[in-house]
């Protein structure tokens, strides 16, 4: 069957991750994408703002037993804070956290201050996978704002990619992908 662009985000990641590579999950959220990066990864940093997502996460990790994982509770605007190694690939999954106070979203100012640093930070072939949820409030700011960053930037160091669904109702989340080429 199709991909959908949550799964295509994972792939993506994957094929760039080893037992060597610093992974940034940007939106911790209830741990989802940073399980998923800790199973591949030598080091994960992962952010939220929101204490519940730490405390969600760490409990999905304790379980699981995976211990390669540091949990933020600070805004991904302030990645440089906290990762000094070079970042192999990198996870948004912009929006509200479905269970949680659905006022908590992601602001076009500070993602694109996290992009921006990340893109900074990430190796030559690194990858970072930006999932963009835009039905709620605000969300069609934050759209624009991550389009029109990642269109500018410049190809002979970036390729960029979208993929979208075409022919769904409402507003169903779109997945935007960027390798680091030199
Ligand atoms: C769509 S949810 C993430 C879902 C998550 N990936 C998962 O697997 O459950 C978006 C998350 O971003 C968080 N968030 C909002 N602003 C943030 C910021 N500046 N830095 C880091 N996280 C932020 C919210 O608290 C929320 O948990």
């Amino acid at each position: 069957m199709i991909k959908r662009p949550i799964h295509l985000s994972h792939d993506f990641l994957a094929e760039v991750l080893d037992k060597d590579s610093i992974a940034v999950d940007a939106t911790m959220g209830n741990g989802n994408d940073t399980v998923f990066l800790a199973d591949l990864a030598k080091k994960v940093y992962a952010f939220d703002i929101q204490e519940q997502a730490v405390q969600k996460t760490s409990e999905r990790l304790a379980q699981l037993g995976l211990n390669n994982v540091e949990l933020i509770l600070a805004g991904h605007q302030k990645v440089d804070a906290y990762v000094s190694e070079l970042i192999r690939a990198a996870i948004f999954n912009l929006g509200y956290l479905p269970s949680a106070d659905k006022s908590v979203i992601t602001k076009p100012d500070t993602t694109l201050i996290a992009i921006e640093k990340i893109l900074a930070q990430l190796e030559v072939g690194g990858r970072v996978a930006i999932m963009i949820y835009y039905g709620h409030e605000g969300g069609d700011m934050e759209k624009d704002a991550v389009l029109d960053y990642v269109q500018q930037l410049d190809q002979t160091v970036f390729t960029a990619m979208l993929y979208q669904p075409l022919n769904q109702i409402n507003t169903p989340p779109f997945l935007v992908m960027i390798e680091k080429l030199r």
